[in-house]
């Protein structure tokens, strides 16, 4: 049983078989679904659910904490269907269970799955009494989607975050931080922020302005482990990356038909790293996966783009990194270009008119662009715009990172 404290169970399931969490992102380490039960003197609250298909194990869970007692509450902090998927059959096999949310999560209860009965509305601030354990709930709004909100547990100090400080990553044993190496999830929760929050910084800003006079001892995410004694790394994560903050060092991304862009690319990164940049990432963009190029330009201040020109515009793989950057509104990035053709460059046009649409051109970008096989002045052009991009990074007097 998946007993945490008394009162307290995680009765959440893994997915380990799942190839792209939103059709979209790999998950090769798996994601949890996490759902709680917190249990007063009165009241059971059964806080989150799980994807559909992940019924059973999560009913096996509430029986194995509660045994056949039906939970009275069924608190929704977010209606996406990795957390909502099961209400409507949670609904049917406990009928008489309130279901909570806000007027934006019940008109998505409504619209998902046409439940209209039995719903509790919440706003801002409003509490729930289990029995010497009171849920307030506050209303944290497009921490991804509109309904969003948080609940916390105020004797034990205990935030319900919804997917805020969250992670890919199944539960491998350890729910609790303490019993698991946490050094695991900590690139997914790059990964995860970067690809499934990262438009929403502001907002995340916001959350986390509403929890500054909160004390908080755990943090309860629906994806990845019980955040306990790295609660304030974990924070700090997101603090940063909403705040579009990022630690010194360079990615370099680039697409190459048959090699000459990949050399300016190699000629940038080992330029970069003889200036004493040490956190260099490189990434094929034909090769890898969106997700990880994404995770790494929200992870370090440099990023330098490249593409050979392609039927007269861009490297297709290059020209979706680019909207994709655009969705995320990146902001405070050194920024360069390079770029390769045979008979009509377009390439660091483009990457640069996208980066300028995207306000990351503050105030011009550096850019390189070599024809076919680059030459020594190319090659030479490539060194200095790493000398640049280095002079930016670490300050005129070359300071290793
Ligand atoms: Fe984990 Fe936004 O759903």
């Amino acid at each position: 049983m998946n007993k945490i404290f008394d009162g307290f169970y995680y009765v959440g399931v893994n997915d380990r078989v799942t190839h792209k969490f939103e059709s979209l992102w790999p998950i090769p380490l798996g994601v949890s679904y996490n759902s709680y039960l917190v249990k007063g003197e009165n009241k059971i609250a059964l806080i989150d659910g799980v994807e559909l298909s992940e019924i059973d194990t999560l009913n096996e869970n509430i029986h194995e904490a509660i045994g056949k007692t039906a939970p009275d509450y069924l608190i929704i902090n977010h209606m996406e269907p990795d957390h909502s998927g099961a209400i409507k059959i949670l609904h049917n096999l406990y009928p008489d269970m309130v279901i909570v949310g806000n007027s934006k999560t019940l008109d998505m209860v409504k619209g998902y799955y046409g439940i209209t009965e039995n719903t509790l509305k919440v706003a801002d601030n409003d509490t729930l009494d289990l029995g010497g354990l009171t849920l307030t709930f506050k209303l944290t709004p497009m921490v991804h989607w509109p309904e969003t909100m948080m609940t916390y547990v105020n004797e034990w100090k205990m935030l319900f975050s919804g997917d805020a400080f969250g992670c890919f990553g199944a539960i491998n044993g350890g729910i609790l931080d303490s019993d698991t190496d946490v050094e695991m999830y900590i690139p997914e929760m790059y990964r995860y922020y970067s690809n499934i929050v990262g438009k929403y910084g502001a907002f995340v800003q916001k959350a986390i302005a509403k929890f500054a006079d909160t004390k908080i001892d755990y943090i309860c995410p629906t994806h990845g482990p019980i955040w306990h004694e790295a609660r304030e790394r974990v924070v700090g994560i997101y603090d940063r990356l909403s705040k579009y903050e990022a630690e010194t060092g360079v990615t370099i991304v680039y697409g190459s038909m048959y090699g000459h862009t990949e050399k300016m690319a190699d000629t940038i990164a080992r330029q970069l790293a003889k200036r004493g940049i040490k956190n260099i990432r490189i990434h094929n963009a034909a090769n890898t996966d969106l997700s990880y190029i994404l995770s790494d330009i929200f992870k370090y201040k440099g990023l330098i783009i490249g593409a050979p020109t392609y039927s007269n515009s861009l490297f297709p793989p290059i020209e979706a990194l680019l909207y994709a950057i655009a969705n995320r509104e990146v902001k405070n990035r050194v920024v360069a270009s390079f770029g390769n053709f045979t008979w009509g460059g377009q390439a660091v046009k483009r990457i640069n008119a996208a980066f300028e649409q995207t306000k990351l051109a503050a105030p011009d970008v550096i850019s390189v662009e070599a024809k076919m096989n680059p030459d020594e002045a190319a090659h030479n052009n490539c060194i200095a715009l790493a000398d640049a991009v280095a002079d930016n990074l670490l300050g005129q007097d070359g300071t290793s990172n």
